[in-house]
């Protein structure tokens, strides 16, 4: 979950890698550290606390030199403290290595080193990597044999960098297993290292994404690339199309109301080239997808953490409704131990913003060992999800920075929708008629959600009245259940307030008990199936003297003489009514952790790709 990034060229490496640090802070935020390569020596600069801590004592105490790298945290062994911080430095000087990952065997190594005489600075499992290199380096006498015979002594998953003043025209990572990317970038008498992307976005697009157990050899004029056996291994180059003005906050105050604000553009990209409008037709060939697959599968079970499971559970309506494919959702961390009931009938389809969630990947791989055909949507081009899928359907989003997900909630809405017409129709249980209309509803999304977020404002009051509640209660029926879990979720994980989603069906067998006057109850109330039921449930919430939020079709009298306050959404085909409601309580939590002075992007214990279960 920790963010990294390394440099090796003519330039100064110290601006270049605080400058990559920033654009990685949301991996992590409890320390940060560099280390480099200055007059011969290894200089190391780290501290607890966010990347400002570090720059002013780089300011305070400045380093410089060609080659360096940098780290980022969010602690796993050991509380964040600046001698937790990485970089860790070997006892004599020589090593420094930065580590993104939990060393599960470290306790074993480390009693290992201490019988040998090495004295522990830190309570990181991650010093025992460079203890152990400055160990195998007095075997080998060269970086790279002393860094594969460490390297292959780690258990655990890992992303690791490694650098030594004894050899400083390189510097050497590695991946194994699931713990984040590794990426290589390109440049001219320049390289870059990174966990993602972002960190090396302003300075090269042409890139190389080690897969799990490879290692690099990296000098200033490119990377050598190798399994951990030593095996040498071909690189495969991507050249990344994001524009790197999209990891700037801009005008905005925070990325995760840039990211909201950015929701027209995504879902509109999100189409574009994957809806012939005029047949009527989707289109998503990176699925691999044919009828006789399509008329296969008996079974999808679509697999996630968090806000992508989210997802997911809006997926689960689509295609069952639509494609008419039972479908059940699991959460990533359960899946992977339950010894699921999947087979060459079943796809298992992954959901994730990062591509890199351990426990997903771990599903994934569940789902793989057990026959399944494994299918992915991912926003982060070429992670790990990305590539171990069969087919991969990708989030048209662009970096999502903020920590909260938010535009990479919406985007895979549509892509399931699109999944479930695709699979509809290939398995021939849609009319032209059904086709037709699902498709044409689509051309009205982006519109609709620019109307949500035009009314802003709206919310923003409503957040101004509320922001000092203790709890809220979220409330939805159908296909909109899932979106009171997340409208919860948002609230919770940014404002800190205890935020508790319920199927509003749910509330007769106990938690109305919990409703009176100082508990918000945010009800989704679009004018659906379940509409009736709703009503009646604001109703009874009103009844006990519940204060209400509800999120209402434009125009509803109805819900507008009932709730105290209400969110106007556009009237959209129901199947596609979650991306709109979705957008207010996204907003909603966002002005009130805003009001609350909270940092919106960088919550407390949270960190954007959790890399480790
Ligand atoms: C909440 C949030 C998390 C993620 C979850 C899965 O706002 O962002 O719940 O959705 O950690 O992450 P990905 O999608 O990267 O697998």
């Amino acid at each position: 979950m920790c963010g990294i990034v390394g440099y090796i060229g003519e330039k100064n490496a110290t601006p270049i890698i605080l400058g990559g640090l920033k654009k990685l802070e949301y991996r992590g935020y409890d320390s940060a550290g560099m280390a480099v390569l200055m007059d011969g020596r290894i200089e190391v600069r780290r501290d607890a606390g966010k990347l400002e801590k570090l720059a002013a004592l780089i300011k305070e105490s400045p380093i410089a030199g060609s080659a360096g790298i940098g780290h980022t945290r969010w602690a796993t062994h050991g509380i964040p403290s600046a001698r937790n911080a990485h970089p860790h430095l070997s006892k004599d000087g020589n090593f420094v290595v930065v580590h993104n990952g939990i060393v599960e065997n470290f306790l074993t190594l480390k009693e290992e080193l201490e019988a040998e005489g090495v004295v522990f600075q830190s309570d990181t499992d991650t010093e025992t990597i460079v203890h152990l290199l400055e160990k195998n380096y007095t075997l080998t006498h060269d970086l790279i044999s002393a860094a594969r015979k460490t390297l292959l002594a780690l258990k655990g998953a890992h992303g690791v960098v490694m650098m030594s003043r004894l050899e400083p025209d390189k510097i050497v990572a590695a991946r194994i297993g699931n713990a984040g990317g590794v990426v290589i970038g390109y440049g001219e008498g320049e390289m870059f290292v990174a966990s993602d992307i972002p960190a090396i976005l302003d300075h090269t697009r042409r890139v190389v994404f080690l897969e799990s157990g490879q290692m690099a050899v990296i000098t200033r004029d490119g990377a050598s690339l190798s399994t951990l056996t030593g095996l040498p291994v071909k690189p495969e180059f991507h050249v990344i199309s994001w524009d790197p003005v999209a990891a700037e906050k801009g005008e905005y105050r925070h990325f995760m109301q840039k990211e909201i604000h950015e929701q027209v553009r995504s879902l509109t990209d999100t189409l574009a080239g994957r809806v012939d409008w005029e047949d009527a037709r989707v289109l998503l060939p990176s699925l691999n997808l044919n009828r006789e697959i399509a008329e296969k599968i008996q079974k999808i079970t679509i697999t996630a953490c968090g806000t992508a499971a989210h997802a997911g559970m809006v997926g689960k309506f689509l295609l069952e409704h639509i494609a008419r494919i039972p479908t059940e959702v699991d959460i990533a961390s359960e899946f992977r131990y339950r010894d699921p009931l999947v087979n060459a009938n079943t796809v298992v389809l992954a959901i994730s913003q990062s591509g890199e969630t351990a426990d997903t990947l771990a599903a994934m791989e569940e789902a793989r060992r057990k026959g399944a055909m494994v299918w992915s949507i991912v926003n982060a081009i070429g992670s790990q999800a990305m590539r171990i899928a069969d087919g991969c359907i990708s989030m048209q989003v662009g970096p999502e920075i903020g920590v909260a997900s938010t535009k990479a909630f919406t985007a895979p809405l549509v892509d399931l929708y699109l999944l479930a017409i695709l699979l509809g129709d290939l398995r021939g249980v849609l009319t032209q008629r059904d086709r037709q209309k699902l498709v044409s509803d689509l051309s009205v999304l982006p519109d609709a959600v620019g109307r949500c977020l035009d009314r802003e404002n709206e919310v923003l009051a409503v957040a101004r009245a509320l922001k000092d509640t203790r709890d809220a209660l979220y409330l939805g029926r159908g296909i909109n259940m899932p979106i009171a879990y997340e409208g919860a979720l948002k609230l919770k994980e940014i404002s800190y307030i205890h935020a508790e989603a319920y199927p509003a069906g749910e509330m007769k067998h106990g938690p109305i008990a919990l409703v009176d006057k100082d508990m918000p109850v945010v009800a989704i109330a679009p004018q659906d199936l379940w509409y009736d039921k709703m009503i009646s449930q604001i109703e009874q919430v009103k009844a006990r003297g519940g204060v209400v939020v509800a999120v209402a079709t434009e125009g509803d009298q109805r819900v507008e003489s009932l709730a105290d306050h209400v969110f106007w959404v556009p009237r959209v085909n129901w199947l596609l009514a979650p991306v709109v409601t979705v957008i207010p309580l996204q907003i909603f939590a966002y002005h009130i952790a805003s009001l609350r002075g909270l940092d919106v992007d960088q919550p407390r214990n949270l960190a954007k790709s959790v890399t480790v279960e």
